[in-house]
């Protein structure tokens, strides 16, 4: 498929985003009730290009068109993903009372900077992680999950989002990080405290203390590990770079991967009958096919992929609300520009109803941005082996609720769970073989 071809700026015609209709919330609670059915009407309603609020006064534009996308997300000419120029037009007092800001605002990482700074953060992420033996991660993620489920497998029952996700995520990327026990208690106290809804500053601290001292610990005595790798990569990062790196895979390794094992189980406990049977081949579709599934229609991160117009852009050829076929819409300079990877995934043009092994979903981004290939691998042997032990060990899990009954955290970006709360026949616990 062709990407768009982008308008010189300054050409005039089309119209402006705000002409579309009304702003729409995609924080709400009401907005992720349902947020695929919200994704149609908004197809109905604005066509690829849809005005949105991040948060309460919090303007951007929300893209939900597979093409539109593309174009945008490829073209660093014309969009940035250094947030600064917006952040300036954004007053301190408003800044404070935005949660999201800290998962927008300008860091020293990849995600955020343009260019060559882009180029050395990504390089050593990437080296970094693609030095993991994908065969002890293998072991490493069935040790941790066969440990979680033996925390819980004499009760019967278990919320597996906060008992089981979270902890195998967490102790998985903790330990290829390189942390000690100590380290990594200090790192699941600052998850705790942004939990609890803990002030920002507070938050920041604690995290900046614990990646400041694992840095200075690999410097003085590397080892096989993450960390270790990132201090000893050619591009040479400073101590400040360091933590935001670390922070960076922090952020993005625990608890999306969290949210994508639970989405995926929450589908193979729904719907057991359909994975269990089976198939013409003589096999039932499997864990994989389950996640293949998940990043299609509940991928964890429904949308992100946040970019910046550099000068007012005129979009052309995007769809416009049904019936008025297709036209030039024009972004605003410097107001973010937010991908919806959930929307797109089940658009029909990129939803053909066949997910195993179909990998044109938009749930890893596009573009120079992209996750990277050796983060996804990490990502799916994790939610992969995870799955896997905890069928394995617990075979008769069964939801306590209707899937429609469960809640889902309000959020512009994610796509999680409040609870995964399962029974299962009381056991006792399995010996840990790896
Ligand atoms: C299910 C799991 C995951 C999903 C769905 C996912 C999704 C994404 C998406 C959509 C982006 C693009 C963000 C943007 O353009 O603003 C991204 C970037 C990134 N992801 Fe992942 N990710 C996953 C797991 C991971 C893991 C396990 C790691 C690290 C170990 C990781 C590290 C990164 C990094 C460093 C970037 C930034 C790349 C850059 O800016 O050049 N991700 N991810």
């Amino acid at each position: 498929m062709q990407p768009h071809t982008f308008a010189q700026t300054g050409t005039t015609g089309g119209v402006s985003i705000e002409d579309l209709g009304p702003r729409i919330p995609i924080y709400t609670p009401d907005f992720v009730i349902d947020p695929l059915r919200r994704y149609h009407e908004m197809r109905d309603q604005y066509g690829a290009l849809v005005p949105v609020e991040l948060a309460s006064g919090l303007d951007a534009t929300l893209v939900i068109d597979y093409r539109t996308a593309i174009g945008i997300l490829n073209d660093s000419e014309h969009f940035s993903a250094d947030p600064r120029a917006w952040q300036q037009t954004v007053p301190e007092t408003q800044r404070r009372k935005w949660d999201v800001y800290t998962m927008m605002e300008w860091r020293s990482n990849s995600l955020r900077s343009n260019g060559k700074e882009h180029d050395r953060y990504r390089e050593a992420t990437t080296a970094g992680l693609a030095g993991i033996n994908q065969y002890a991660l293998q072991q490493l993620v069935e040790r941790t999950a066969g440990a979680a489920v033996n925390t819980f497998c004499r009760d019967g029952g278990a919320d597996l989002l906060g008992q089981y996700c979270g902890p195998v995520a967490f102790g998985v990327v903790t330990t290829i990080l390189g942390c000690t026990p100590e380290l990594a208690a200090r790192l699941g106290a600052a998850s705790a405290a942004l939990f609890d809804g803990r002030d920002t500053d507070t938050v920041n601290q604690m995290f900046d203390e614990a990646l400041r001292e694992l840095t200075r610990n690999k410097r003085a005595a590397p080892g096989d590990d993450v960390a270790s790798r990132l201090v000893e990569h050619p591009a040479r990062l400073d101590d400040d770079e360091m933590v935001q790196q670390l922070l960076t895979i922090v952020s993005a390794a625990i608890e999306v991967p969290q949210n994508l094992i639970a989405n995926t189980l929450l589908l193979l406990l729904s719907e057991r009958e359909r994975f269990t049977a089976s198939t013409a081949s003589g096999l039932p579709p499997s864990t994989s096919a389950a996640i293949d599934e998940t990043l299609f229609i509940n991928t964890p991160m429904a949308n992100y992929c946040i970019t910046y117009p550099r000068q007012p852009r005129r979009i052309e050829n995007v769809w416009l609300p049904a019936g008025q076929r297709v036209g030039s819409v024009w972004l605003p300079a410097n107001q973010p520009v937010v991908t919806s990877m959930a929307a797109i995934n089940d658009s029909p043009e990129i939803n053909t109803g066949h997910y195993l092994g179909n990998r044109s979903h938009m749930a890893y981004g596009s573009g120079p941005h992209a996750c990277p290939n050796p983060a996804r691998v990490m990502a799916r042997l994790m939610a992969e082996g995870a799955i896997d032990e905890l069928l394995d060990r617990l075979p008769d899990l069964h939801l306590t609720v209707d899937p429609t009954e469960l809640a889902w955290r309000p959020g512009p970006f994610h796509r999680a769970l409040t609870e995964l709360p399962v029974i299962f026949p009381k056991s006792r616990p399995l010996p840990i073989h790896v």
